[in-house]
């Protein structure tokens, strides 16, 4: 077990501050922002879960204004006592979780450029603030992020263990869906941020299995294209729920690789 305090993450040398300069941003960044925005918006009251719905009126995301960090970050200090941190890019896995486990969401702050509208080889801003950032306003669905990063935690030593939630963390976080009122819909921000797999993933040609903790931790993922399997939760509350599951099959699944060898 580490003795590090929880908060080691805030001085580690490699987590250089950044802030988000929004003087800097150009006529082009404000131009992809409204095009994606006005892309994606208008399909989701019909397919995006409720509580998405909601937090993006409560952060209040418009076309017009790429996300302002320092705006967002008091409603949800208010809200769930989350906040963003900005980060370059792609960080290491244990201060991608070390930050998740401070309640502070690691996002970009560049916008893809014109002609990569549909193709990125690394989440920008609009994949971070629009898909992931509203639904930081549910108190259930950050709850379970930063406990999620606190089991992580436990095991950064182990790439086994990491492999295996970070499938947690694909199929619930970035491409999970939930049955409100006895309909799909998505709450996963890898759909949310895509016109396409939001279409696709809410039709019949994936498959739609309940959510359950021991088939996701033996479920592999895709990263070039869309899911063929997707994972309905009935509530954020059975997200947080499934934690003391996740970490039971987790340690059954490490014993088992122990013993084989
Ligand atoms: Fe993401």
């Amino acid at each position: 077990m580490s003795t590090k305090p929880k908060d080691w993450v805030f001085t580690d040398p490699r987590l250089k501050e950044l802030r988000q300069d929004y003087a800097a941003y150009t006529e082009e960044d404000f131009n992809v922002w409204k095009i994606l925005f006005e892309r994606q918006m208008p399909n989701l009251p019909k397919a995006a879960s409720k509580a998405y719905l909601e937090g993006v009126k409560a952060v209040k995301f418009n076309a017009d204004c790429i996300a302002n960090f320092e705006e967002l970050n008091g409603v949800l200090t208010k809200t769930t006592g989350w906040a963003v941190h900005v980060v370059p890019g792609l960080i290491d896995d244990d201060l991608f979780f070390g930050l998740l486990n401070n309640r502070r969401f690691p996002s970009s702050t560049w916008l893809r450029k014109m002609d990569q509208l549909d193709y990125l080889e690394e989440p920008d801003m609009f994949h971070d603030a629009f898909a992931h950032m509203p639904l930081l306003t549910n108190q259930h669905y950050v709850d379970f992020l930063e406990n999620l990063s606190g089991i992580a935690l436990k095991h950064i030593n182990d790439p086994w263990a990491i492999q295996l939630l970070s499938r947690i963390y694909w199929f619930t976080i970035e491409f999970g869906l939930i049955r409100e009122e006895g309909v799909l819909r998505i709450y996963g921000a890898g759909i949310l941020s895509s016109a396409g797999e939001t279409k696709f993933s809410l039709s019949d040609q994936p498959k739609h299995f309940p959510y359950d903790v021991r088939q996701i931790l033996n479920t592999e993922y895709w990263k070039d294209h869309f899911q063929d399997k997707y994972f309905v939760i009935d509530s954020y509350e059975q997200l947080f729920n499934s934690l003391p599951v996740i970490e039971e099959v987790l340690e059954e699944m490490l014993a088992e690789k122990e013993t084989r060898g």
